[in-house]
């Protein structure tokens, strides 16, 4: 039986997302990679038990998230969670539905009604949970009225499936436009999760971000360290045990030597301030005021332990944050 660390609220910071009154760590778990079920359980398991031992109480799921097959990572975490019951309200988990999950029309990459209120109730049986903290809609659609999505979204608070509600990979406009309707509906949308870097700063061009901080909508961010670029695995190489050398990851083309010298000036930087270059990558995010949390993936605890130490420095001088936009630049 699992028994949480009574010190784990020391070591996180927590900030409101938006406006709402949920707090979120600054440092969540994601679950996208390596919680499949061709992972390893005992892996997983000490990932999860670690990151909430840290204060880490907020965990990122999604209906499609799992290899070889869609689905298992929430079986997974529901596995995990049966022997973490106990701490179910310390504990603040979100999925999501809208990218391909099961054959047919009902169930590819849409925002109906038909398949939020479908996917979220397999999602619900997968963890063996009553309800979800937030439920996202995972992308936009060009196609389904954004009323349609809203109102989906509104049925299952509702319904008490989940607390909140989000929306994920919407950029400025398609936000505003589906605020403005939850706004009518009175729907506690609290927060979007875009993709988020120092390497991927689409957001800033966008002004996704002032957009959210204006409008009191929090963002949770994903792939913060560029999907492991930001850390110091590939400084001098390629390791077969990492994303790109598994050949999971779609970026592993960007890692020439222009990327490499651009991340050896950043690990630089990281170390004059005390930090790892994960850790220095997670703090530059979180010095954004629009950022509510960083989603941090990881592959095994003691990343999770690495990553979350970030929180021990979040400042930057003016000096700092000219050097890294000069690295950026390289
Ligand atoms: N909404 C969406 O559309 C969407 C899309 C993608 C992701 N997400 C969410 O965001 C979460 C994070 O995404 P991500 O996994 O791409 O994020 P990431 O944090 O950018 O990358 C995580 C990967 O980097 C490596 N890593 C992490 N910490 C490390 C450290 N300290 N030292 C060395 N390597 C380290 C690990 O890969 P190795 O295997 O190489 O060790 C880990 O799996 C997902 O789990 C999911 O919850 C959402």
């Amino acid at each position: 039986m699992y028994i949480a660390n009574s010190g784990r609220y020391q070591g996180m910071v927590y900030r409101r997302c938006g406006t709402s009154g949920l707090k979120l760590p600054a440092v969540s778990l994601g679950l996208w990679r390596n919680f499949g079920a061709q992972g390893n359980y005992a892996n997983m398991e000490a990932m999860v038990h670690t990151a909430f031992d840290l204060g880490i109480t907020h965990f990122d799921l999604a209906n499609n998230y799992g290899h070889p097959y869609n689905g298992s990572a929430e079986e997974n975490f529901g596995r995990i969670l049966r022997d973490m019951r106990g701490y179910r309200d310390e504990m603040c988990i979100s999925t999501k539905a809208g990218y391909d999950m099961w054959e047919g029309p009902y169930g590819d990459r849409n925002g109906s009604r038909k398949y939020l209120i479908a996917s979220l109730d397999q999602s619900l049986k997968r963890m063996q949970l009553d309800y979800v903290d937030i439920f996202y809609h995972h992308i936009y659609d060009p196609d389904t009225p954004a009323e349609e999505t809203a109102l989906a979204l509104d049925q299952i608070v509702r319904q008490g499936k989940a607390l909140y509600v989000g929306i994920s990979n919407y950029n400025r406009e398609q936000t505003a436009a589906i605020r403005q309707i939850f706004r009518e509906l009175h729907t506690p949308f609290i927060i979007n999760q875009p993709s988020y870097s120092m390497l991927n700063r689409w957001i800033e061009d966008d002004h996704l971000d002032e957009y959210a901080q204006e409008n009191g909508i929090g963002l949770a961010v994903f792939s913060p360290l560029y999907q492991g670029f930001l850390t110091d695995k590939y400084l001098h190489g390629i390791p077969q045990d990492s994303r790109v050398g598994r050949g999971e990851t779609w970026l592993g083309d960007q890692l020439d030597d222009a990327m490499r010298a651009r991340l050896q000036k950043l690990n630089e930087i990281a170390a004059g301030r005390g930090q790892t270059l994960s850790q220095t990558a997670l703090a530059w995010i979180l010095h954004n005021p629009a950022v509510t949390t960083v989603l941090v993936g990881a592959s095994r605890p003691e990343q999770i332990t690495e990553n979350a130490a970030c929180i021990r420095n979040l400042d930057f001088s003016a000096e700092e944050i000219a050097l890294i936009e000069d690295a950026l630049r390289q």
